[in-house]
């Protein structure tokens, strides 16, 4: 970071002025903390008592045999209360709110997860909480909804623009400002106006860690190449922060949906389709067209198709640090089935990406080299998807015997 919240070119606070000074408080509590040894040691302390942490790195035998190359390890997230690495960066916003003095939070979520962290937090710290999904979302994360409701927290389906994560994001910021006195904003991914990438890196920031010390207790080296997939950049900069100073290939894997070609995808980073620009209160690349207007993305991961991208991942795309690339659904379904099958690993559709671009590249990496992949999040949740893609009868049927039971 250079300026306040740039990172070379990206990131800075594109705010109304009725937010300045809630976004003033929200980087001086935030920075207060950071400056704090105990505010980390309270963290971690919680996580470990309440997510698992730390969450192991699994060594993936059997898949290292089926590529006959690098020794292939997975960093386990998806065993985190929730299912997924999202619940890193909530908690960590739960304890800010705390010492803020507020007492309700908003959220965004598209995939779901973030939407079920944060009411979990809500509901453990006591918090009031309203949850915005775009009615697309709603509709395909059913089961999150129904958490998200049974936790206490309300889900509003939001039916403006594309009915996705940006949207849902918009009304989001519209209710904080409406209600800035007692609610605080917990954003879900590392982007968004300054402090919120900053503040978000720093709590996924656990995860690059936690992978670097396993890694160097178990093998006593660096990995050559760590994966992971790209929503927003919450999961990849937390175990990316690990390795940046290492001489290690940093690689962020985005959605190329029906393919880069169809423009049917969400790749802001690795096509040629991005471009930059300012809006939801930040500047990076974006899926937008010539007038600035956001196009719609397509994945077939309901947490990667956001149209914005982490400022700090554009900047490290930009000074070559991180490399960028995409994979398409159908590569994504067939990486997830085939972890599935030979490790007993259930990763999210989100989590597959990594996977899939990991295993294009590893028949060409040597048996000296380790390869890191970042599991974010657990694959119950795509249950409904997974079972579309891979037309599974009884699946089926158990739906319509469930439906008719409904009576519908
Ligand atoms: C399991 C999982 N992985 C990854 C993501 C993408 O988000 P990010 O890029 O912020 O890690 C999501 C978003 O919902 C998710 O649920």
């Amino acid at each position: 970071m250079n300026r306040r919240g740039y990172y070379g070119e990206f990131g800075g606070a594109f705010i109304p002025e009725i937010l300045t000074a809630t976004f003033d408080a929200l980087e001086d509590a935030f920075e207060k903390a950071r400056g704090d040894a105990s505010f980390w040691e309270e963290y971690s302390d919680m996580m470990s008592a309440y997510s698992c942490r730390p969450t192991p790195l699994t060594f993936a035998g059997n898949l290292t045999r089926h590529f006959k190359g690098p020794r292939i390890y997975v960093k386990r997230e998806d065993l985190n209360h929730t299912g997924a690495h999202k619940i890193n960066n909530v908690m960590g916003q739960g304890l800010l709110v705390r010492r803020m003095g507020k007492s309700r939070v908003v959220a965004e979520t598209g995939a779901g997860q973030h939407g079920v962290a944060t009411a979990t937090m809500a509901a453990r710290f006591g918090f009031g909480c309203t949850i915005y999904m775009g009615e697309v979302d709603v509709e395909r994360q059913r089961p999150n909804v129904f958490w998200m409701e049974r936790l206490g927290a309300e889900v509003i389906p939001v039916k403006d623009g594309t009915r996705i994560l940006k949207d849902a994001i918009n009304q989001a910021f519209r209710d904080w400002a409406a209600h800035m006195e007692d609610t605080h904003y917990v954003l879900g991914t590392a982007c968004g106006p300054h402090p919120f990438p900053e503040m978000v890196a720093y709590f996924q920031s656990i995860i690059g860690k936690e992978a670097r010390d396993r890694m160097l207790t178990l093998e006593g080296k660096m990995p050559s190449r760590v994966y992971a997939c790209v929503g927003g950049g919450s999961n990849a900069l937390g175990i990316f922060s690990g390795f940046l100073d290492d001489p290690v290939d940093l690689v962020g894997v985005e959605a190329a949906g029906e393919g880069l070609e169809t423009g049917r995808h969400a790749a802001r980073l690795a096509s040629n389709d991005g471009s930059m620009g300012v809006a939801q209160g930040y500047k990076t690349y974006f899926l937008q067209d010539r007038e600035g207007q956001m196009k719609e993305t397509h994945s077939v991961a309901a947490g990667l198709d956001y149209v914005g991208v982490s400022p700090i991942l554009a900047s490290h795309r930009e000074t070559g640090r991180i490399r960028f690339e995409a994979v398409t659904d159908s590569e994504v379904l067939d990486a997830m089935s085939l972890t599935i099958k030979k490790e007993g690993l259930i990763p999210a559709l989100e989590s597959s990406h990594a996977f899939a671009q990991a295993f294009k590249e590893a028949p060409y990496l040597s048996r000296d080299d380790i390869i890191l992949i970042n599991q974010s999040g657990r694959g119950d949740k795509d249950i409904f998807t997974i079972a579309d893609a891979f037309v599974d009868p009884g699946w089926q049927r158990f739906i319509r015997k469930k439906g008719c039971e409904y009576g519908t």
